[in-house]
């Protein structure tokens, strides 16, 4: 590492750091990394194909590998960016921090929740810090929602409403050998289109205690869900629903939270909350009006016009690493959608309630009795590694 001299920004030190998977989204994280992260510096590249870790190294004037092993002995870097397909995370995220360096890997931590454990049980061994790229936390009107709720202003649960859809077509399937296929991706929507805001809903709601959930494959010739729903229960007795699909465009997103004292909307980037004249409960067991209600209220959330994108979590990483900021992208917080995302699978598949923690020896059975079992002829055209244009923009 490249030693710190001072807490100021121009003097912080650099994190010589490696990216792993060159795709779409790995060769957008090079750029942004080397125009936006003045807190790292690319070191390394590292892809299973040939021709394209060559041309990326070339362009970065930095070292080309195809295997992870060779880097690292070679590089030693003090971070490695995770970005191969989610069910290869654990395989390359664990050797990396076992090595001591530092991983911020993309979203979702592992395909599966054990996976995710093995990841976060190495960092944890290995007293690494462990980030996950979600971005859309450092999106101001997702962090004031974030903040307010953690402020405890809403007061207890009492509903909650995910709807979560992103359209996709038939050819964006296509495109990828890897994607919708039980082998390559491990899930459909659920572990790869919804994380995002699967996370903002779990910040923003906690984590449901039990799951009704029901998956389907509705508009796409594909073997995993392109659509997901479920009934939620939470530890208090309140209700959710959850919806997530890659049918419809995302201007329908919707993101409600309910409680006792107050209530809070995100809607596609938008987020409002009200509080009432009286705790819901309260007023309920002790009104003596037939027809009373609580006054609504609206309040007006301090939003910070910020600038934020993958270069805020990147950043955030490396200044948690070198000048102990608090990170906001921590991986142990990510667990939760993931759990989330998973029990939906499982209940869909087995017909029946599932409790959170999802069960892990039973969902590593499902996947892997999925993945033996799998007779879908893919279609697949010309892998394109290019990645969704919208998160580019302000990266
Ligand atoms: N945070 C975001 O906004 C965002 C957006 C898109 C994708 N992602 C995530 O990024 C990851 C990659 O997605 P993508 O769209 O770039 O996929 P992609 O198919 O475009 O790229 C994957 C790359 O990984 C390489 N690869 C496969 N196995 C490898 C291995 N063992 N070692 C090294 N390289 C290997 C492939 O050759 C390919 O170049 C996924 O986990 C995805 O969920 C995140």
């Amino acid at each position: 590492m490249k030693t710190p001299q001072g807490n100021s920004p121009a003097a912080v030190g650099k994190l010589r750091t490696a990216v792993v998977g060159l795709g779409g989204m790995g060769q957008g994280h090079c750029a942004t990394l080397r125009e936006k992260v003045p807190e790292m510096e690319l070191a390394a590249v590292v892809d299973t194909h040939a021709e394209t870790v060559q041309r990326v190294a070339a362009q970065y004037g930095v070292l080309g590998f195809m295997d992870v092993p060779a880097m690292l002995s070679a590089v030693r870097p003090d971070a490695v960016l995770v970005v191969v397909p989610h069910p290869l995370h654990a395989a390359v995220a664990v050797p990396c921090l076992e090595a001591g360096a530092h991983v911020l890997c993309e979203k979702p931590l592992a395909e599966c929740v054990s996976g995710a454990d093995r990841i976060l049980q190495a960092a944890e061994k290995h007293h690494r810090t462990l980030g996950i790229m979600f971005q859309e936390r450092f999106a101001p009107p997702v962090a004031a929602a974030i903040d307010y709720v953690r402020s405890g202003a809403l007061g207890p649960l009492v509903r909650t409403l995910a709807i979560i859809p992103d359209f996709r077509t038939q050819h964006y399937y296509e495109a990828s050998p890897w994607r919708a296929t039980w082998k390559g991706e491990g899930g459909g929507v659920l572990v790869n289109q919804a994380p995002h805001d699967l996370d903002i809903f779990v910040q923003l709601a906690g984590i449901p205690s039990t799951v009704w959930g029901r998956t389907d494959a509705h508009f796409h010739r594909i073997e995993v869900e392109d659509c997901a729903c479920a009934m939620l229960r939470y530890a208090n007795g309140a209700n959710g629903l959850l919806y997530c699909s890659t049918l419809e465009p995302k201007d329908m997103q919707l993101i409600e939270v309910v409680g006792e004292r107050g209530m809070l909307s995100y809607r596609h980037g938008r987020v409002t909350c009200a509080t009432y004249s009286e705790d819901l409960r309260r007023m309920s067991d002790t009104s003596t009006e037939v027809w009373g209600r609580p006054k609504v209220q609206a309040v007006e959330l301090p939003i910070r016009d910020e600038p934020s994108g993958h270069f805020s979590v990147m950043r955030n990483f490396a200044r948690h690493i070198l000048l102990g900021e608090p990170l906001r992208c921590d991986a142990a917080s990510a667990l939760g959608s993931l759990e989330l995302a998973n029990a939906v699978t499982l209940s869909g598949a087995m017909r029946r309630e599932i409790s959170l923690p999802v069960p892990r020896a039973e969902y590593d059975r499902f996947l892997e009795e999925r993945r033996a079992s799998a007779t879908f002829q893919k279609k697949t055209v010309a892998h394109e590694r290019v990645t969704d244009p919208r998160a580019q923009q302000g990266r």
